[in-house]
């Protein structure tokens, strides 16, 4: 009876002891992530998943996490729908420009930012200028028109021809979000969270 007992005993802390292991060299991998990269920039298309892919990526590495488009409202007091019937897009690509050199200059940050933030050319070379990881979330004609054919938020898609629309910008902005990219993640076919667990792979590994 006592050695069954002493045997169970035995065959539980075992298996505390690996999860120990497990929990411990997960903190490692962690801080080995951080110690390399101190921000990291989210790129993409409308719809590509950058606002919910990277609230999950910076609960997962502890980072803070600044959306673009939602401080651009916040310090307007307007929608970017309003910025943009007002002022055009020039003005809004202005403010973008302004509230992306703003944040840029924070450290532990996930960046998520407009998905035409790369047709302006000042705003490219602040992007490059800096020491972050620029992702780039990629996704494909279908799938981005499925996630934005009832949306009414964007301005540049408020059109009658959203498919053909959303066609023609990808064409356009494809080789300048490739361009800034250190990674390009396709996630038209992949869970946010398998988004997510790529990332960190992926960073582990380089
Ligand atoms: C835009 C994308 C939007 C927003 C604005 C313009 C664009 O951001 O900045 O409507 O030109 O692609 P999301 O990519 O977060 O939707």
């Amino acid at each position: 009876m006592d050695v069954e007992i002493n045997k169970n005993c035995l065959i539980e802390f075992m298996i505390n002891l690996e999860y120990l292991i497990y929990l411990y060299n997960d903190l490692l991998k962690k801080d080995y992530i951080l110690d390399m990269v101190s921000k990291i920039i989210l790129v993409g298309m409308m719809g590509a998943g950058k606002t919910t892919i990277g609230k999950l990526l910076s609960n997962k590495l502890g980072f803070d996490f600044i959306d673009l488009d939602k401080i651009i409202e916040e310090r307007s007091g307007v929608k970017i729908n309003t910025i943009f019937e007002i002022e055009g897009e020039v003005g809004f690509r202005e403010r973008e420009l302004q509230v992306l050199s703003d944040s840029i200059e924070k450290d532990q940050v996930i960046i998520s930012t407009g998905g035409g933030i790369v047709t302006n050319e000042k705003s490219r070379a602040r992007l490059i200028k800096n020491n972050a990881l620029i992702i780039y979330l990629k996704a494909n004609l279908q799938t981005l028109f499925n996630r934005l054919k009832n949306d009414n938020s964007r301005p540049i898609l408020n059109v009658d021809n959203k498919e053909q629309v959303i066609e023609k910008i990808l064409e356009q902005r494809e080789p300048l979000y490739k361009e800034l990219a250190d990674m390009v993640v396709d996630t038209s076919h992949m869970k946010s969270i398998d988004v997510v667990k790529f990332i960190i792979n992926k960073m582990d590994a380089t």
